[in-house]
């Protein structure tokens, strides 16, 4: 199997300081899916485009885990959501390779932006989450349209129907495939 790509660090951090905030609404695209006091995961964080809105979102007595494979995107993720004043979640960043992900009991919701097709084994990645996910907790996919093929997309997403989820399409995610997965 060929190695997967993983995105260079500054690359995802000019993208995001550039044209992404014109084209993604971190707010629009995860508030549906949080709420006060809820218990986050960013899995892949990156730079953190979508960090201090999850934190934001479950607010002063919630919680957000950042978690990357790349150091200097926990940093920057880090740096991101401490540089916001209205994001007052209490924040751990670990660095963890999926599929093996440190992440906390009862989570509420996780966000998988950009990350999945960078990863070897979706199926193990699914596992892990059913074990921490709450009944009821929720997962967003969100995948690059032309990086990430329909077939390939069902690909990563058909492990977590084997298990314990329901799937819902989301729409309106600028040049994306999405997807929430709900934890039955
Ligand atoms: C394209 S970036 C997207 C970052 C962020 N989620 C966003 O939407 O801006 C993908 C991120 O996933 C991380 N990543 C890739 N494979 C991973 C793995 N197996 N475990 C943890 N993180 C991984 C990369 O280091 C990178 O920061």
């Amino acid at each position: 199997m060929p190695a997967l790509h993983r995105s260079p660090p500054w690359l995802t951090e000019v993208f995001d300081r550039t044209i992404r905030p014109l084209l993604y609404d971190a707010d629009r695209i995860v508030r549906p899916f949080i709420s006060p006091g809820d218990r986050v995961a960013d899995i892949g964080c990156g730079a953190g485009y979508f960090s201090p809105t999850l934190s934001r979102l479950a607010g002063p007595k919630g919680e957000l885990v950042l978690l990357d494979a790349q150091e200097v995107m926990l940093e920057w993720a880090t740096a991101r959501v401490r540089e916001d004043p209205l994001a007052r979640a209490r924040l751990t960043a670990i660095r963890a390779e999926a599929p093996d992900l440190p992440l906390p009991a009862e989570l509420d919701f996780a966000l998988m932006s950009w990350m999945l097709h960078e990863v070897e084994r979706p199926e193990a990645v699914w596992a892990r989450l059913q074990q921490s996910l709450r009944p009821g907790g929720k997962v967003l996919v969100i995948e690059p349209l032309l990086h990430v093929s329909a077939r390939r997309f069902e690909e990563q997403i058909a492990p977590a129907l084997e298990l314990d989820f329901v799937r819902a399409a989301v729409a309106g995610i600028f040049f994306s495939r999405a997807v929430v997965m709900t934890r039955r």
